[in-house]
């Protein structure tokens, strides 16, 4: 397995850097009593709720509820990986760090793989007049091709295997990279692509880690076959074309996602540079990710009706979970971007010129599929304008966006916010989401004073937390002082990243006295017992309807031993 970072030394980097001076880097603070505050960089504002606290190195907003410490801070801000932010800190405090992630030779011999078909593709491009004929028949000059550095992949079984076999690298090894096909009987192999045009795939550093391969017209099916995913390619956290597009879209602050190599190709030739191609039906949410670090608008120009499907809609969801706008171009029946341009490049640019949101297009859509005349047709609109409209993050923004729903639909915007909030409850009742204000001030109390955890894990079970978000946080507490070792909030946030809006949330909560810790105990342990005798009793009723009355017994028993329990705890 990869050798990971030990956590002596996450927390090295971590508290070596100060998250005030980090985070004034990106946005201005000002120092108000024992916190600095700023307008917070995750969602609108106009005055400031964004907190850092330098003592703990944790930030929160009382806003929008985001929090974290530094590693998270870049990671959603600067959209960093975790290993990203681990490196970029560990630099910025000149500490030196083992090579992290999948051990280096192996991938290395991977890159090294595809970098030789990657120069024997091109090659063989250089060769063959029937690809290069190819290529300028679909109007693609030689200066695209070289950027791109398309290839071609000649008929014949082994034409790559036996180049790589005079090189001394070993068919296994194009195997792992998916560049070699095992052949059924044997212990064979044979080349995946025979007689196609290859589009190799770059990542964001330019190394070359997939391929795609095109048929010629008329030859056989499928029209595209690709490598698969190996240690150093996901196909869902990378968008074909980026390494060569990203700084234009960078420049410009929007995007154009096409789905196809060849509509991201002609657009790029045509001077539409700022383009990236998803390769599949929708997006990820990694892909998703990615775009936000370089654009804050998408522009999804799908072949002529498929945007606006249900198939792509997930995909152009989690564009806006990604805090992007998202615009939909629609071309004419039956083409695609690649088409349109050929047939005029004004043709297309007069399309890229008018976009129509993607949630008005969503609104639009919903009206035209529903009778909204009617309440059922209302309530299954507001049900499914609502499931997109969840997933935008900025409150301002979604506010905007549910009264602009509201007046397009005629109904009054609560029942749009209210069709919301619902979702993620989805009827299940426990666990719950939003936590209790007792159990998040026993573990808000824990973050500023650790050595109360012994304490309070000898009175309070984690079964007894009705939130299983503070039951979670809460065990690795008493996990982590078991082991007799230390924690504080910045650490929590590494161990569980995903919570580090309530753990920031807990933290800021503000100084108690001890007295308050005790009163938080009991509140929890009396709820408790009375959340278990109600479950009791509805198990007790059910018993005396099908007439068990020794287990009910039983039942009764234990009732009325938490209930005097419950009177000598009040
Ligand atoms: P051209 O016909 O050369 O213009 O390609 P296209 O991009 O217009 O093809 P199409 O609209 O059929 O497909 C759009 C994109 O979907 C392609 O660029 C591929 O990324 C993907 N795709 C299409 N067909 C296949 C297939 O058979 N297999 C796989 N893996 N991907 C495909
Ligand atoms: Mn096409």
């Amino acid at each position: 397995m990869s050798p990971r970072l030990s956590q002596e030394l996450i927390d090295k980097i971590r508290e070596s850097n100060d998250i005030v001076e980090l985070i004034s880097e990106y946005i201005p603070l000002k120092r108000r009593g024992k916190n600095w505050f700023g307008l917070c960089p995750f969602h609108t504002e106009k005055t400031p709720s964004f907190s850092v606290n330098q003592e703990k190195q944790i930030y929160h907003c009382f806003g929008c509820g985001a929090g974290g410490n530094i590693f998270t801070f870049l990671m959603e801000h600067e959209k960093m990986g975790f290993g990203e932010a681990l490196r970029f800190l560990a630099r910025r405090a000149n500490i030196q760090i083992p090579q992290y992630g999948v051990p280096r030779q192996e991938n290395d011999l991977l890159f090294k793989a595809n970098q030789f078909a990657l120069s024997f593709y091109q090659s063989k491009l250089n060769s063959s007049s029937k690809a290069k004929g190819y290529l300028q028949e679909r109007g693609y000059g030689e200066e695209l091709w070289q950027e791109f550095k398309l290839g071609y992949a000649p008929p014949g079984w082994d034409n790559l295997l036996g180049e790589a076999k005079r090189r001394f690298l070993p068919p296994d090894l194009l195997f792992k990279v998916g560049l070699a096909v095992k052949s059924q009987k044997g212990s064979g192999y044979y080349d995946r692509f025979r007689d196609r045009l290859i589009f190799p795939i770059f990542n964001l550093s330019g190394g070359v880690v997939a391929f795609g391969g095109r048929t010629f017209p008329g030859a056989e099916e499928p029209k595209y076959l690709n490598t698969n995913e190996t240690p150093i390619y996901h196909k869902g956290s990378l968008l074909y074309a980026i390494f060569n597009t990203k700084e234009h879209i960078r420049k410009k602050g929007w995007a154009l996602v096409v789905e196809g190599y060849t509509d991201l190709l002609t657009l790029y030739q045509a001077g539409f540079r700022n383009v990236v191609a998803s390769l599949g039906t929708s997006l990820t949410s990694g892909q998703a990710k990615l775009l936000s670090r370089y654009a804050s608008k998408a522009v999804i120009s799908y072949d002529a009706d498929s945007a606006g499907e249900e198939a792509s809609q997930r995909g152009v969801e989690l564009l806006l979970e990604a805090g992007l706008e998202v615009e939909l171009i629609t071309l004419p029946p039956g083409e695609d971007p690649d088409g349109l341009v050929r047939k005029g490049k004004d043709r297309f640019a007069k399309c890229v010129e008018e976009p129509e949101n993607f949630l008005d297009s969503r609104l639009r859509r919903l009206k035209a599929k529903h009778d909204t005349t009617t309440v059922a047709g209302k309530m299954r609109t507001i049900r499914e304008i609502g499931s997109t409209l969840a997933y935008i993050k900025d409150p301002l923004r979604r506010r905007l966006w549910v009264k602009r729903a509201a007046q397009s639909l005629h109904i009054e915007e609560d029942l749009i916010s209210s069709s919301l909030q619902q979702k993620g409850g989805e009827n299940t009742s426990p666990p719950l989401r939003v936590p209790d204000r007792a159990e998040v001030a026993v573990l808000g109390y824990l973050l500023s004073h650790p050595q109360k955890a012994g304490w309070v894990k000898e009175r309070l079970e984690i079964d007894e937390l009705r939130s299983s978000q503070v039951a979670q946080l809460l065990s690795s507490i008493y996990q982590t002082t078991q082991r007799g070792e230390e924690f504080s909030p910045a650490s929590l946030i590494d161990e569980h990243p995903e919570l580090s809006g309530l753990i920031t949330q807990a933290s800021f909560g503000g100084e108690e006295p001890e007295e308050a810790l005790t009163d938080y105990v009991r509140a929890i342990k009396v709820e408790a017992l009375k959340r278990k005798m109600a479950q009791l009793k509805s198990q007790m009723e059910e018993l005396e309807e099908r007439g068990e009355e020794i287990k009910e017994e039983e039942l009764m028993r234990e009732y009325q031993r938490l209930s005097s329990q419950l009177k000598e705890s009040a």
